[in-house]
């Protein structure tokens, strides 16, 4: 069975470096991924060790998203073509594929409804698509790339770090999960110094984190040095894989 898992949180609690070692995971089982970078400013490709000076952000195509988007004054394609896009805009490496949305830019007062129609059909057509596991790395909100994608995941994964704000995040989008009838979200820890970290984040969820990642060193070092952070923290990969297991029998 194939899995598809959003990963969302707030800004900078490690949603990224979470995928990219969950990505790994994935991938030492022999497993082909699908890895999306829904983040408006992408990096997810330097996480994983890929080159990112070819790959241009879906969103940044503003001919192509004009075009497929068929607009005609206030009017544009609901269901636009898109099912060309995926090969033309992958990244691909042994089992893995990257693709990388961007996000599209709210243009003065003009309205950017039709362009994200065609990322929405486009990130929904991959959803759809059976054949590999997908890893969303998600915006910090989650409203822009709208519900309906989101209801076609698996298993959300919030990331959550030990502060309130990051917290507030998670309950939000619980909500809108159970709003959508997604019944696998799971909270995953990050960035814990201690004991005290991890236990504070488990009373203010109310459940216990699917995972509970430290502070690594080694992974900070490996992003500020531009390198794949997959190989920096043996320890946080193998937490990575312990997630998928979990997700696996539920
Ligand atoms: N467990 C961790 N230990 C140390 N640094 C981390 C950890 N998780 C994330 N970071 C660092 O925090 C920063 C933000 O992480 P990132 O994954 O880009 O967040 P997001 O995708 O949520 O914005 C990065 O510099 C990353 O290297
Ligand atoms: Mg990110």
């Amino acid at each position: 069975m194939t899995m598809k898992i959003a990963v969302c949180g707030k800004g900078g609690v490690g949603k990224s470096t979470v995928c990219a070692y969950l990505i790994q995971a994935l991938l030492n089982r022999d497993r082909r991924v699908l890895a999306i970078d829904a983040d408006p400013s992408p990096h997810l490709a330097r996480l994983l060790g890929l080159d990112d000076s070819h790959i241009t952000p879906i969103a940044e195509m503003k001919d192509l998203l004009n075009e497929r988007s068929g607009r005609d004054g206030p009017f544009y394609n609901l269901n636009p073509k898109v099912d060309d896009l995926p090969e033309r805009f992958m990244k691909k490496r042994n089992g893995l594929s990257l693709m990388v949305l961007g996000a599209i830019e709210q243009g003065g007062a003009g309205c950017a409804c039709a362009e994200n129609a065609v990322l929405r059909n486009l990130l929904n057509r991959l959803l759809l698509s059976g054949g590999e596991d997908i890893v969303l790395d998600m915006e910090a909100g989650v409203e822009h790339l709208g519900r309906g994608t989101i209801a076609g995941v698996d298993h959300i994964l919030v990331v959550v770090q030990p502060y309130r704000g990051s917290i507030e995040t998670a309950e939000k989008i619980d909500r809108l999960a159970r709003d959508l009838k997604i019944r696998s979200l799971h909270i995953v820890a990050n960035n814990c110094q201690d004991e005290e970290d991890a236990r504070f984040i488990k009373e203010m969820c109310g459940q216990k984190p699917v995972g509970i990642f430290r502070a690594s060193i080694e992974t900070k070092k490996a992003e500020r040095q531009g390198l794949p952070v997959t190989v920096a923290s043996p320890e946080m990969l193998e937490n990575a894989e312990k997630i998928i297991s979990v997700l696996e029998r539920s």
